[in-house]
């Protein structure tokens, strides 16, 4: 049993859309530091990575929400697991059970690619069709320069 510890970012966790890869390259750091720094200072760790996914899941949640996306209800549900987790696994942690920590950090290792690749990228692709969508002043000015 030798594996690496840590999580590192992978080219295909990227989804095209600038502030979501920002904010997914935050969260694998996050994750990162839950797998890899020492014991006592992993109150630290998972407090970071729960501030981290609040702000995350809830920029998220609330583009779905502002835009009426089709697929939002079981997305935001991901979120909220992974929330709920964090808060529970938190409580254990002030008992002392530091493996419990590790054990949630390598589960989000494992969540994190899927949700990218299919949640994240849906909607991403999403708002970048609304944006593409909402601007018919600029189709009109380029039809102007090309007639
Ligand atoms: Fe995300
Ligand atoms: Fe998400």
């Amino acid at each position: 049993m030798t594996e690496s510890p840590g999580f590192t970012w992978q080219d295909d966790f990227s989804i095209d859309h600038r502030t979501m890869d920002e904010t997914h390259r935050e969260f694998v750091e996050c994750v990162h530091a839950l797998l890899t720094v020492e014991d006592d200072q992993l109150e630290q760790a998972l407090n970071s990575f729960t501030e981290h996914a609040h702000r995350h899941f809830g920029e998220e949640d609330v583009a779905m929400r502002e835009t009426v996306y089709g697929s939002a209800g079981c997305h935001i549900d991901e979120h909220a697991a992974v929330l709920k987790s964090a808060y529970e696994v938190r409580a254990m942690l002030v008992e002392g059970r530091t493996q419990v920590v590790r054990s949630f950090a390598q589960a989000l290792v494992n969540w994190f690619p899927a949700h990218v690749r299919v949640m994240d990228q849906g909607l991403a692709r999403w708002l970048v069709q609304r944006q593409l969508g909402g601007s018919p002043v600029v189709i009109q000015r380029r039809r102007a320069v090309i007639g």
